[in-house]
């Protein structure tokens, strides 16, 4: 057991004790999940706001799932609805939010930073549900949750993550949280969204799709991140799938054990064909359902649980 931290702001400050703490808690979540009650006190008397100032479904619906059968009370803020229309600013508005009692504020923003910077002026517990292009935490413990899952111990594992790396949160988390359970991890997508210079971070980089995926344990497909890219990186969608997107034909280059993931949105046809994504080697939906369980345990650990068995008591049956 190896957890001492208030807030959850990022993968890359996380030790392997750290994350394999939130992974084997997560573990003990799913169980309760399973449970025909499967609501334990362990956040009974907390208030969590989910402060999301860009778009979700799976993350901000898993938090409040997961807050809700942790027994806390969940507060759900919506950007466009709220004062930040007329001009409130981020701290004002988590100062209002922790007058309001929030023990714990979820939050996701389109500024790198925003989830460290709240951090720092608010007494609350802070989780980053996502921060521009930076840092996506929860989605790489629910990632490599999966990937133990189905893949055992992940020392010498081969992962390609292929997509727009550069404009992707999702990607830097896992490449963090990959290295430090011992993965080797591969990025492949055009030049433009994959630059050589993320070989500085530990990763192999190649734009030959073939080479990528002949020799991966588990395939990572991200999508296009339009709204984060201020310039058309590539010349059109058509082209991107031509050459980056995964069809049946191409999938027979790897290994027929090859898992297939996505962290979601989706966008069909274009990096992922429809038959893929629905196929049973596809894990998506397992990720989902992982990140319900890896989000009480996110949010159970800052609160400062150590023992799962601290929230076992009540209202559950073993
Ligand atoms: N993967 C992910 O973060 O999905 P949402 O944007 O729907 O939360």
């Amino acid at each position: 057991m190896s957890w001492e931290r208030k807030h959850l702001l990022d993968i890359y400050s996380l030790s392997s004790e750290e994350i394999l703490t939130v992974l084997d808690t997560a573990k003990g979540f799913k169980q309760v999940g399973l449970r025909s009650i499967k609501k334990v006190p362990a956040l009974r008397g907390k208030t969590v706001v989910n402060l999301f100032a860009e778009p979700s479904t799976r993350t901000r619906i898993s938090f409040e799932l997961a807050a809700q059968r942790l027994t806390a009370d969940i507060v759900n803020f919506t950007a466009e609805a709220s004062s930040f229309k007329k001009g409130e600013t981020l701290k004002d508005t988590v100062k209002n939010l922790e007058a309001l009692s929030a023990d714990i504020l979820i939050i996701r923003h389109s500024s790198a930073g925003a989830a460290h910077f709240v951090s720092r002026v608010v007494n609350a517990s802070v989780i980053n549900a996502g921060d521009g292009a930076h840092s996506h935490p929860t989605q790489a413990l629910l990632d490599l949750y999966t990937m133990r899952e189905h893949k055992g111990d992940l020392r010498g594992k081969c992962v390609t993550i292929l997509g727009d790396i550069l404009f992707s949160r999702v990607a830097r988390s896992n490449i963090w949280g990959l290295q430090k359970l011992g993965a080797k991890v591969t990025l492949c997508g055009p030049p433009t969204l994959v630059p050589k210079s993320l070989e500085s971070m530990g990763c192999r980089v190649t734009y030959d799709l073939k080479d990528a995926i002949s020799n991966a344990d588990i395939i990572n497909l991200l999508r296009i991140q339009h709204e984060r890219q201020k310039r058309s990186m590539f010349p059109s969608l058509s082209e991107y799938t031509k050459l980056f997107g995964l069809n049946q034909e191409r999938l027979s280059w790897a290994r027929p054990d090859a898992l297939i993931m996505h962290p979601g949105p989706i966008n069909r046809g274009v990096e992922l064909d429809s038959e893929i994504a629905d196929s049973n080697r596809s894990v998506i939906m397992d990720q989902v359902a992982n990140g319900l369980a890896i989000r009480m345990a996110v949010l159970f650990l800052v609160n400062g649980g150590n023992h799962l068995d601290d929230s076992s008591g009540g209202e559950g049956e073993s």
